[in-house]
């Protein structure tokens, strides 16, 4: 004979066992969370971009927020080591070292800088907040925006080993690479139990990029002949080829993120148009904020507002300064200064990536000089409510 069990009585049980659990995980929470906990609670975000595409402002966004640890372009020092190697190859060795440097292990450098190292051997390293600030420096307090000139004054010649401390306080460690062609070489960090990988890829305008890579050209010396794999190229036809690939990298990591991805590339990739960051900032930059779970703070807000609101045009001496500019105003620059005959050229390169990104072709210099005529909306009644401002989703 089977027990009778009364079903409300069986439905009672089953609620008051779940109260039970919601009460123990929320009692126990700090101690021990009960969705089984990743070994090493930090998330890892990986700004992904190609040269001048905006990448030092946004990277900036990310080493300013306090809950973060920022280095720039840790793979420089990959490439920069092998310069007769080609892009390919590097790229597991680059791979490696971010895996590394994303737990905060720095001994991988061992291979890329001298055995007298100190935190200023890192590449453009006052452009990271965190070795600005305690325990490695005490110019820039807490939750404070750092001043790159005071930093590199104050806090240059640093105990090496000190970085990895800092690097472990912060719940957010983010890398800017410009230095990746596609994604599949970045899956066994998504597999990683030890990596909580986020992937912020950064695209602007291929017309703009070109326009900046040719005033800071000196600056592509090392890296251009790597880009291209060390073929021979005629002079007059580096850039443009340079340009082409990057544009293929566009499509092929968008094809790789949104045509049947991997389970496990699901809500970690993220495309941002530069463009759209320029025109609304404070809400480009909450999104991106979101997708990678940071707060934004009052300090932030204030920074982003001035550093996108200034009255500078982008007239860089440094290729990395970031300076406060009329955002909006610079990322249309090249209409008005870059010859039509290399705009089509460009256009002609990037066919396929600038229709996929939604930045429309002009087709004669009268249209490329018409500043009313808007290049980055999109068309249509989506693009209609998106350029709308007020009726986007949020
Ligand atoms: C720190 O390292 C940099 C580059 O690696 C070097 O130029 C500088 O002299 C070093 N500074 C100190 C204080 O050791
Ligand atoms: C990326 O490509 C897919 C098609 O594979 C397309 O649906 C999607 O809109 C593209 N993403 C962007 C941002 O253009």
């Amino acid at each position: 004979m089977r027990p009778r069990v009364n079903s409300n009585s069986l439905i009672f049980l089953v609620l008051l066992q779940g109260a039970g659990v919601v009460m123990f995980c929320n009692w126990y929470y700090e101690l021990s969370p009960c969705d089984s906990p990743p070994a090493d609670p930090k998330v890892h975000v990986l700004l992904l971009s190609s040269w001048r595409s905006g990448s030092s402002f946004l990277g900036q966004v990310f080493s300013q927020h306090p809950s973060v640890f920022y280095l720039m372009e840790p793979a420089w020092h990959v490439w920069s080591t092998m310069r007769t190697y080609g892009a390919k190859t590097l790229q597991m060795a680059v791979r490696d070292l971010m895996r590394s440097v994303f737990q905060c292990d720095f001994s991988v450098m061992d291979s890329y800088m001298s055995e007298n190292r100190n935190t200023s051997s890192f590449f453009m390293w006052y452009q990271s907040r965190a070795l600005c600030s305690p325990p490695l420096c005490s110019v820039t307090p807490f939750g404070q925006i750092s001043n790159m000139k005071e930093c590199q004054k104050e806090c240059h010649g640093l105990d090496f080993e000190k970085a990895t401390n800092s690097c472990q306080i912060y719940s957010h460690v983010v890398l800017k690479e410009t230095r990746f062609f596609e994604l599949e070489s970045l899956y066994p960090l998504f597999q990683d139990p030890n990596l909580d990988l986020r992937i912020v890829h950064l695209i602007r305008d291929p017309r703009a990029v070109y326009r900046s890579r040719e005033e800071s050209a000196l600056s592509f010396e090392m890296d251009n002949p790597i880009i291209l794999e060390h073929r021979d190229v005629p002079e007059a036809e580096e850039q443009f080829q340079v340009m082409k690939k990057i544009c293929q990298s566009h499509i092929r990591i968008n094809e790789t993120a949104t045509q049947d991805p991997p389970a496990f590339l699901k809500g970690r990739y993220k495309l941002v148009r530069y463009e759209d960051v320029t025109r609304h900032p404070l809400q480009e930059i909450s999104d991106i904020y979101d997708f990678v779970g940071l707060k934004m703070t009052k300090e932030m807000e204030d920074w982003i507002v001035t550093m996108t609101h200034g009255k500078g045009k982008g007239n860089l001496n440094n290729a990395f300064e970031v300076i406060p500019r009329n955002a909006a105003q610079v990322s249309q620059a090249w209409r008005s200064t870059l010859p039509f005959n290399k705009v089509k050229r460009i256009q002609e390169v990037c066919k396929e990536a600038m229709s996929m990104l939604r930045y429309k072709a002009v087709n004669s210099e009268e249209e490329q000089k018409r500043l009313d005529m808007d290049l980055y909306m999109p068309e249509g009644p989506k693009g209609f409510a998106w350029a709308s401002g007020k009726l986007r989703s949020h």
